[in-house]
């Protein structure tokens, strides 16, 4: 029988889906433009939210979605590429480099929206705080961003359907249910230890990671509504 190790606890799926959701939406958003610019900003707020909730939970969160647990050093980034590592249950070396570049990319777009504007009839809350040329800088950015985006999304869906056909491992399903299923005789191309280290996802951690994000969605709704 399967063995079967919780990698992505709830927070995270929910956390990664969300997103995937709110970056589809303001693609859609801003190109209906008018008055969908609107919800375009909506959904960047969300997006942002969803942004900083997972750079904290990145700290205080179950044991695979901890930077500190994926991010590689330049060894074990050589040693993985060279082949000579052993498989890993959550972001390998390589991966967790996408993780990082889609999380800044995805930060920076929407923090960058905060203070952009279309030269039509809508710009970002914090734009009036600023001047015309930074205002110009950080919509220039806004614009190039979005581009590096669609291209890192793009290298995302290529890694996942390069593990899917050649690799044959079903990385969406993990980032569905929380779940890696090990074949027994699959388990000696882990380490040891790292078999041994399911992500915690009880109802405690669900609770606190609900509890965190409603506070950074409470904050910085307060200070989009204040501006
Ligand atoms: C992750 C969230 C976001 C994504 C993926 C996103 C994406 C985009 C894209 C693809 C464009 C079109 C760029 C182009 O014309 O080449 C755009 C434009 C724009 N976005 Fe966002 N955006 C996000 C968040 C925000 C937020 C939070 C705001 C403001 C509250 C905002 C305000 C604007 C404005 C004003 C423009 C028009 C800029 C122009 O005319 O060049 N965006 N955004
Ligand atoms: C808007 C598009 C997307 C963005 C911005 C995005 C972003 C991300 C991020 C930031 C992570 C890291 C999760 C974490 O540790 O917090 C991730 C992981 C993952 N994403 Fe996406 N994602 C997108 C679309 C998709 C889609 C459409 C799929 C499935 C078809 C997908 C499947 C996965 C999987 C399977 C992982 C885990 C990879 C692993 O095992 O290391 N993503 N994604």
């Amino acid at each position: 029988m399967n063995k079967k190790i919780r990698v992505w606890d709830l927070p995270i799926r929910i956390f990664h889906w969300l997103l995937v959701s709110c970056i589809i939406a303001s693609f859609i958003t801003v190109n209906i433009g008018g008055n969908a610019m609107q919800w375009h900003a909506y959904v960047g707020y969300c997006a942002l939210t969803l942004i900083l909730f997972r750079v904290c939970w990145g700290f205080v969160g179950s044991y695979h979605a901890r930077f500190f647990n994926f991010i590689p050093s330049p060894n074990s980034l050589r040693e993985y590429l060279q082949g000579q590592t052993k498989a890993v249950l959550g972001h390998n070396p390589l991966g967790s480099f996408s993780v990082i570049a889609l999380l800044f990319s995805v930060g920076l777009q929407a923090a960058t929206g905060l203070f952009a504007n279309d030269d039509i009839a809508f710009e970002g809350p914090f734009a009036k705080y600023v001047s015309n040329a930074m205002v110009e800088l950080l919509t220039s950015i806004h614009r190039i961003n979005s581009t590096i985006l669609i291209i890192l999304i793009g290298l995302h869906l290529s890694a996942i359907i390069y593990y899917q056909i050649f690799k044959h491992e079903n990385l969406v399903k993990p980032m569905l249910v929380g779940d890696k299923e090990i074949d027994p005789s699959e388990e000696a191309k882990y380490s040891p230890t790292d078999l041994g280290r399911a992500s915690k996802d009880g109802g405690l951690q669900r609770g606190f990671a609900l509890l965190l994000l409603s506070l950074i969605a409470v904050i910085l709704g307060y200070f989009i509504t204040a501006s």
